[in-house]
């Protein structure tokens, strides 16, 4: 049975106790919904994995109440570790993984880093999620709340339609403010690289610690471990995507940004911001692409059109997750 919990204080204690007792709960962040166990017990990331269906050599993130929490379990005396200092200072709490050289005592399980020498740690935004992450006083080890290679979740309801039954607890904690997961830069080399745009833009990034590389997307069959996030099959919804279109055609349902030029009496559509505001368009990406599957296959519709939106800014991560739910469907995914 999944307990079904709100931000009540004592609601958080429960959700806070059930994780310490080695069970796996699932709570908003700024971001998306993580599901969260100890980051070192092995049973609850084992249990992690298969509610998800996730593969085993795609490591997970640790979270942490403060940059000092998180800090104990690296490795900072790395070429970059004063830029990790430096970006916490500036970024944390906040929607932003760094990936780091893991300290030698750490006890993280290595499940959690799918047996890799470094750790993905990130410090969240969010009262609830701060609150939570204080009272369990240790790391929690929380991917994105949903079935691997599905869409991620950002409000409570989509966690329960994917892992009612599988988990042991949902917290809502309302729908979340970013809507797309966390930008993951990797400090554990001499430069930094991007692994995966997000909720943090690159420019911002680059602002503080100037020119950053940008890894390509790995080909969908690659299940290299080194990094790992670079599927490129992956926030899939059912029906195909088709990106940069003009218009839908007969059988389309449709995904626009900005101003609408037409409407459709018979089949669904989504706008993400008629204002063309991209940050308003990374909140209702997932479940814009939710809602435009299951109505879409209710009403027959063969794919799912996406008008163009500009790269700048959080577009970057919102092409990103488009382009990746329209590439080819690899038998494995995440
Ligand atoms: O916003 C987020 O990051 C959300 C919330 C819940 O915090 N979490 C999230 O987790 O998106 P997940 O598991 O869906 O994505 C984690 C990404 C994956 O692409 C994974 O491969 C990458 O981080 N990752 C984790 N550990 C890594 C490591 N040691 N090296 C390289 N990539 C790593
Ligand atoms: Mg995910």
């Amino acid at each position: 049975m999944t307990e079904w919990l709100d931000v009540r204080f004592d609601h958080i204690r429960r959700a806070a106790d059930i994780i310490s007792q080695g069970g796996i709960v699932a709570f908003g962040t700024e971001t998306v919904y993580g599901l969260g166990g100890l980051a070192r017990s092995r049973s609850a990331i084992s249990r992690i994995y298969s509610a998800k269906g996730r593969p085993s050599f795609n490591p997970l993130i640790s979270h942490f109440a403060s940059a000092e929490d998180a800090f104990r379990e690296a490795d900072l005396a790395c070429p970059l570790g004063t830029t990790a200092r430096d970006l916490a200072a500036r970024f944390w709490p906040g929607p932003l993984t760094l990936i780091l050289p893991r300290h030698p005592e750490s006890r993280i399980c290595d499940s959690v880093s799918a047996a890799l020498p470094t750790l993905a740690l990130r410090v969240p935004r969010g009262r609830a999620v701060q609150e939570l992450l204080r009272l369990v006083n240790a790391p929690v080890a929380a991917p994105s709340a949903n079935r691997s290679g599905r869409v991620s979740p950002s409000c409570a309801a989509h966690v329960r339609e994917e892992l009612e039954g599988r988990i042991d607890a949902i917290l809502d904690t309302g729908p979340c403010i970013v809507g797309l997961e966390s930008t993951v830069l990797d400090l554990s080399g001499e430069k930094p690289r991007l692994l995966r745009p997000g909720g943090l833009t690159r420019d911002a990034l680059e602002t503080l610690i100037g020119p950053i590389e940008q890894v390509a997307p790995l080909a969908p069959d690659d299940h290299s471990p080194l990094s790992p996030g670079q599927l490129s099959s992956h926030y899939a919804p059912t029906l195909p995507l088709r990106l940069e279109a003009e218009r839908p055609d007969n059988h389309e349902a449709w995904l626009g940004f900005g101003p609408s030029e037409f409407t459709l009496s018979d089949r669904p559509s989504w706008n993400l911001s008629l204002t063309a505001d991209l940050g308003e368009a990374a909140a209702r990406l997932y479940a814009g692409l939710r809602y435009l599957d299951e109505e879409g296959l209710k009403k027959g519709c063969t794919s799912i059109a996406v008008q163009h939106l500009p790269t700048e800014g959080l577009g970057d991560a919102i092409m990103d997750r488009l382009k990746r739910a329209a590439a080819p469907r690899p038998l494995l995914r995440e």
